[in-house]
């Protein structure tokens, strides 16, 4: 228990022991004296520094974290944005994600191994290792259990629900040994919802779990972890009493459940909070979205604008800032001959560097992609994804090698290679929660072609810094691209934008700000 009364005692006294000794000193005192100590607290909390018994302590519950593990633009949040609220000074950040045994092995040998417990889940009692690694200021904790987590990726098994339940129960489980009690568990996307559930069902009787707050954060509300109601109290360890907080059309949906229990909810970006009250974005959750929109709230997320900086890149290769691009001409030459297309200076590189999956808009770009290569254009593909556009992109690089490149991988290099030696980034989503990519290629002087949607719509100003367009249309995609491309061919409109993509503010302050007001308003 003591976690939480302890800090609120040593907020409302002050910092050290100058405050105890006049709070002291007010009991035995009277009332004049009491509002000269009063104002003397005033004035040492003024000038103290936060420590650390002062910092709202948040624990971040989700299933990857650059730089450890990812698949995805999650992990970029988590490792960026708990990284930018422990800068505040403000807060004690801690981030908790499984072992994989895909974790990079330049950072397993470093972590430091704390101990181990037994994670009780209905009748499985399982070994749960716990590992810890400091970074910039956050702590990241590692869940151990190879029968979970010894696998290649992170996901796509049979069994995602029982290692998440794992996984969520462990998280609960690990605060007393830890001695840790959040005062915010942020938890992300449905592999933590249960985090959120368990809390708010099973362990919020016991005294230390009972001020936890939880806010439950929406990467994509397409993924919700949907089970049949069989497995609810043999799997997933819920009384048949809770089991109206997951049942949703006859299934356990865990996203809907978190929605349910925690505080708050919140998007990525603040359209894709208002989208997703509507069927055609919310994948049947847009009921249980709109009874829970009082709190609600879309955040857009930012990007690491320091691991992004096209100035200190070492994958380029040429650096360049938004001051002097000529580095950038360099980057595509180059990237031009490692792709055996045409080296050509004023022939524009459209790129997509994206999962090739059918909510990324690729039905619109194979309806016109052939009419758009008739003119002068070279496009380059990186992402891996369904088979059927894996196949069709690596088809129309045979068609068309002295235009085309497919590059069916996910390679790091290779995207920041991409990323600054092209001209325009396409991007035209169906839905996109935020989307990351279009503001690396901001960054990067690469200038957006999206639909307007979620994220996308909040990032990318037509004219200013990109082009858009609104209807899910191949042709009205087709006709902003060839804006596009007619504009490249002025080379001052040109400059003009890429200056303003470039400097475009996409770090992680503002949202950052968002956020702390955020937990604020939930401790209140
Ligand atoms: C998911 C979303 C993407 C978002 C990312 C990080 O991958 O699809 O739009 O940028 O999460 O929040």
């Amino acid at each position: 228990m003591a976690e939480t009364v302890k800090k609120k005692t040593s907020t409302k006294t002050g910092t050290g022991t100058a405050a105890k000794k006049t709070t002291t000193a007010r009991k035995s005192t009277k009332k004049s004296a009491e509002t000269a100590v009063q104002e003397e607290i005033a004035k040492i909390e003024a000038v103290a520094p936060e420590t650390s018994a002062d910092k709202k302590k948040i624990l971040f519950v989700a299933s990857e974290a650059t730089p450890f593990i990812q698949t995805g633009g999650l992990a970029e949040v988590i490792g960026s944005l708990s990284t930018a609220l422990a800068a505040t000074g403000k807060f004690d950040v801690r981030v908790v994600i499984p072992l994989y045994s895909d974790i990079k092995k330049e950072y397993r040998d470093k972590f430091t191994y704390l101990g181990n417990l037994y994670v009780h889940l209905a009748w499985r009692n399982q070994y749960c290792g716990i590992f810890s690694y400091e970074k910039d200021g956050v702590i990241f904790y590692f869940l151990d259990n190879e029968f979970y987590f010894k696998r290649p990726g992170c996901y796509g098994y049979f069994d995602d629900g029982e290692r998440f339940a794992f996984f969520s129960r462990a998280v609960l489980e690990i605060m007393p040994f830890l001695n840790f009690y959040p005062e915010v568990m942020h938890c992300h996307d449905w592999q933590a919802a249960l985090a959120a559930i368990y809390l708010k069902t099973n362990y919020c009787f016991r005294q230390e779990y009972q001020f936890i707050r939880s806010l439950f954060t929406i990467h994509n509300i397409e993924y919700q972890g949907q089970y049949s109601l069989d497995i609810l109290s043999t799997l997933f360890d819920i009384y048949g009493r809770y089991q109206y907080l997951v049942e949703y059309n006859n299934c356990i949906n865990l996203m809907k459940g978190a929605i349910e229990v925690s505080e708050r909810f919140s998007t990525v970006s603040p359209t894709y909070a208002e989208e997703i009250k509507n069927p055609y974005y919310a994948h049947g959750l847009d009921p249980i979205v709109r009874n829970n929109q009082f709190k609600l709230r879309g955040i857009l997320n930012g990007i690491d604008d320091k691991g992004y900086n096209p100035q200190l890149d070492s994958h380029l290769f040429a650096n360049y800032s938004a001051e002097d691009m000529s580095g950038k001409a360099i980057c595509k030459s180059e990237l031009q001959k490692m792709l055996n297309l045409p080296v050509k200076p004023n022939t524009p590189i459209i790129s997509m560097i994206s999962r090739l999956v059918a909510h990324k808009g690729l039905d619109l770009v194979t309806n016109v992609i052939e009419e758009i290569l008739q003119d002068d254009v070279q496009l380059v593909i990186l992402g891996t994804g369904d088979y059927q556009y894996e196949s069709y992109f690596k088809d129309l690089a045979r068609r068309y090698p002295d235009k085309v490149s497919a590059n069916i991988v996910f390679n790091g290099d290779l995207s920041r290679k991409i990323y600054s030696g092209s001209d325009i980034f396409l991007m035209p989503s169906k839905s996109e929660p935020c989307g990351l990519s279009q503001m690396i290629a901001c960054r990067y002087a690469t200038i957006p072609v999206v639909r307007e949607t979620g994220g996308l719509y909040d990032s990318i100003k037509p004219l200013y810094n990109g082009y858009t367009f609104s209807n899910y249309n191949a042709h009205d995609m087709m006709y902003v691209i060839r804006e596009a491309i007619y504009d490249y061919r002025d080379k001052e409109v040109w400059q003009k934008l890429m200056y303003n993509a470039a400097t475009s503010d996409f770090s992680w302050k503002k949202s950052a700000e968002e956020y702390e007001a955020l937990y604020m308003e939930m401790l209140k």
